[in-house]
């Protein structure tokens, strides 16, 4: 595909921009305790920046009044917060592309510090009634965004975002759901309408009508009274009116989760789910549309532009999966994409945890100094070719070192190869394609359908072993479990004849990620599907992104998928035809054709063990041990533990 229409100039007001791709406002956490913008934010847009070649770069959501409202943000509320922004300004331009700062206040939606909104209410947006905030405020907080504005033009920035996106202040004031006020900065359309527009305008006046400004907003609110439909298109137009040079249409929060529409989508909905939003706006506005939300493969981006369902495409984690996006695509290497898989990791850690920089699974070097060689090539083995053993052959190999990789299985993936047969897991086969693609250019010698045992590793001596072995099944004890109509769920996805569409009565015991996907998808293949498990609903799936968990859960209520929660005294009888359970002191017989077992999985640690124990002495080989078969988690954790394996051989 030739990606001539994503790659044509466009302007916003009189400003040219190289290319409709945009890296959109992404926090990444690496602002200074003071609220700094640091070296290593601006080292991070320049390289994406020069790597990557997007037309349009808006920096990460920057604060315009933390002096009174906190927000876990760079600061641009004093003219003592210009300096790093200057540099960062100067480089981003440097290397062609154009960047606007993104304007921010998180509202009611704060978790901490002050915590004001239009109204007081209770609602799923708070973490507790917020203040109503007083029209004086309002004054100060418009005067406070045209401040920041004001010197977001005086650092050089080409253009602001007011972000009236996700349910933030704006956000509050423009949304019907949670703007009670019955003064002139609520009541109807228009009231609601002000605030926004009193910021945009007066950034207009004071910084110059072709000073460019933008809104990011949401097209769609998952909420009792919440922006949707025909709304969407009356703001839009609104701001069109007020003077906005481009409109980025966005939704609520992930807060709110499970809706076919999402801030920061995961795999389970199709790519792209906003893009029906900013279609129907564009045909009613002439500035500039923005989509973004889960678009992640180039023949998409490019056929959203290329039937004018927008004018600009956004991607923000895909950029972080590949920050040569766009590069590749220019160049006709597109299929050397590293796909994110849109597990939202990277936004759990940022919004959820807290914890410190973002990160991103499919790419571990993200903020990361780059790859230096290694000063002397080693011979390294690495045992299992899931995710963490082929990132680790994969970097140790890119670094200089004889790598072989034995996997005893047929083919590459480990249980990402599983994982990815549900239809609505294609983001993880995208991951594996391109892992099978790195590992055919790469000089690691790949050895397929070969188990490896600790002899015959050490007789090779190599100087470094990596083991990466996974995990072996939990065996929960119930009564019965040896029947033969019961199986494990990785036994299940292994077994093709039992993919086929048609009836018949399956009873999954646990439901973690894995089991609820596969009452998902049994569901899909039209089984009637029991999912038990010992967990009351309300846990269920409690370590996953609000967005994802959400999903995953109101996917089995759409399929019909029978929940049995609170479930005690499971016993498998007459060879797994009758499950037997008790909840609530009541006592249930599921007939069933077949009872898949998913209670999880343990670390398969005997060959890392006896390794250990068979090398000793000074010769011994480095020997590493990653993802699962440490401990039981995910992509992320493999992939990372393998990288840094890679790397530190
Ligand atoms: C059905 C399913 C769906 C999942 N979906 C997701 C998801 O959507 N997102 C997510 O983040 N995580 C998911 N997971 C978890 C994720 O797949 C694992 O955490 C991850 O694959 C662990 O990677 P690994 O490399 O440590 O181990 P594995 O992926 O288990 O790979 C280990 C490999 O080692 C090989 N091996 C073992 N011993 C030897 C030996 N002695 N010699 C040669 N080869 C050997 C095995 O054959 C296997 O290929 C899923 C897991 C399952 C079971
Ligand atoms: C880690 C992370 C931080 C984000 N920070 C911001 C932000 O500061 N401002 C904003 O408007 N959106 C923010 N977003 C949302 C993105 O701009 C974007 O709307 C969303 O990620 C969906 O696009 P994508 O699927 O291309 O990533 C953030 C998203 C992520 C994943
Ligand atoms: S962490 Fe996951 S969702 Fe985030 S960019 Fe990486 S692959 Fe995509």
């Amino acid at each position: 595909m030739d990606f001539e229409r994503l790659l044509a100039p466009i302007k916003i007001g009189n400003l040219e921009l190289r290319n409709r791709i945009v890296f959109p406002p992404i926090d990444v956490q690496i602002h200074s305790d003071d609220r700094r913008v640091q070296q290593r934010y601006i080292d991070f847009l320049t390289s994406l920046v020069q790597k990557n070649g997007v037309g349009l770069v808006i920096s990460e959501f920057t604060s315009v009044a933390n002096d009174r409202f906190w927000m876990p943000a760079s600061r641009i509320d004093s003219d003592k917060f210009i300096p790093g922004f200057e540099k960062l300004v100067e480089e981003v331009k440097r290397h062609g592309a154009r960047i606007f700062m993104q304007l921010a206040m998180l509202g009611g939606r704060a978790p901490k510090g002050k915590r004001i909104a239009p109204s007081a209410i209770q609602s799923p947006l708070y973490p507790g009634v917020p203040e109503e905030i007083s029209r004086d405020e309002i004054q100060w907080l418009i005067g406070k965004w045209l401040d920041a504005a004001q010197r977001a033009k005086r650092i050089g920035f080409d253009g602001v975002e007011v972000h009236g996106g996700h349910s933030y202040l704006i956000g509050e004031f423009m949304s019907p759901h949670s703007n009670l006020r019955e003064d002139e900065y609520g009541g109807d359309f228009e009231g609601r309408m002000r605030f926004p527009t009193e910021i945009i305008r007066g950034i207009k006046a004071s910084c110059g009508s072709d000073y460019p400004v933008g809104i990011k907003f949401s097209a769609f609110e998952a909420l009792n009274d919440g922006i949707r439909g025909a709304m969407a298109v009356d703001i839009a137009q609104w701001f069109e009116k007020a003077g906005v040079d481009y409109l980025h249409v966005s939704s609520s929060t992930y807060m709110l989760g499970g809706t076919p529409y999402p801030d920061v989508p995961p795999l389970f909905v199709p790519e792209g789910p906003l893009v029906e939003f900013a279609a129907r706006i564009k045909k009613r506005v002439s500035v500039p549309v923005i989509t973004v939300a889960g678009i992640v493969t180039p023949d998409f981006a490019h056929t959203v532009i290329a039937e004018n369902k927008a004018d600009l495409v956004a991607l923000g984690r895909a950029m972080f999966a590949d920050p040569e996006w766009a590069s590749k695509i220019a160049s006709g290497r597109e299929k050397e994409i590293r796909p994110c898989i849109r597990c939202n990791m990277c936004h759990k850690k940022m919004i959820i945890d807290r914890a410190g920089e973002v990160e991103c699974t499919v790419n571990p070097g993200l903020l990361k100094p780059p790859l230096k060689p290694s000063h002397r090539r080693k011979r390294v083995i690495v045992v299992g070719a899931g995710p963490g053993g082929l990132e680790a052959a994969l970097m140790a190999s890119e670094r200089g070192h004889d790598v072989v990789l034995f996997e005893r299985e047929d083919e590459i993936g480990g249980n990402v190869r599983l994982g990815c047969i549900p239809p609505f897991k294609s983001d993880l086969k995208r991951l594996l394609d391109h892992y099978a693609w790195r590992l055919e250019k790469s000089a690691v010698k790949f050895i397929p359908s070969q188990e490896a045992h600790a002899p015959e590793i050490l007789s090779k001596a190599p100087d470094a072993v990596v083991v990466a072995a996974g995990a072996r099944e939990l065996i929960p004890s119930i009564p019965g479990i040896g029947d033969k109509r019961v199986m494990y769920a990785r036994e299940f996805y292994r077994s093709q004849k039992l993919h086929k569409k048609g009836e018949g009565r399956v009873a999954v015991i646990g439901a973690g990620t894995v089991g609820c996907e596969l009452g998902w998808y049994l569901s899909i293949l039209g089984r009637k599907v029991f999912l038990i498990d010992i967990l009351s609903f309300d846990h269920w799936l409690e370590e996953e992104h609000p967005t994802n968990r959400l999903t995953l859960l109101e996917k089995l209520e759409e399929w019909g998928v029978n929940v049995l929660d609170n479930a005690t005294d499971l016993s498998l009888e007459q060879g797994g035809e009758l499950v037997r359970l008790r909840r609530d002191g009541i006592e249930y017989g599921i007939s069933t054709d077949i009872v898949i077992l998913s209670a999880g999985y343990t670390p398969s640690e005997s060959l890392f063990n006896e390794l250990r124990a068979r090398a000793e002495g000074e010769d011994s080989p480095a020997i590493y041990q990653v993802g699962d078969c440490v401990s039981v988690r995910d992509i992320h954790w493999a992939v990372l533990e393998g990288y840094e394996a890679g790397i530190a051989i």
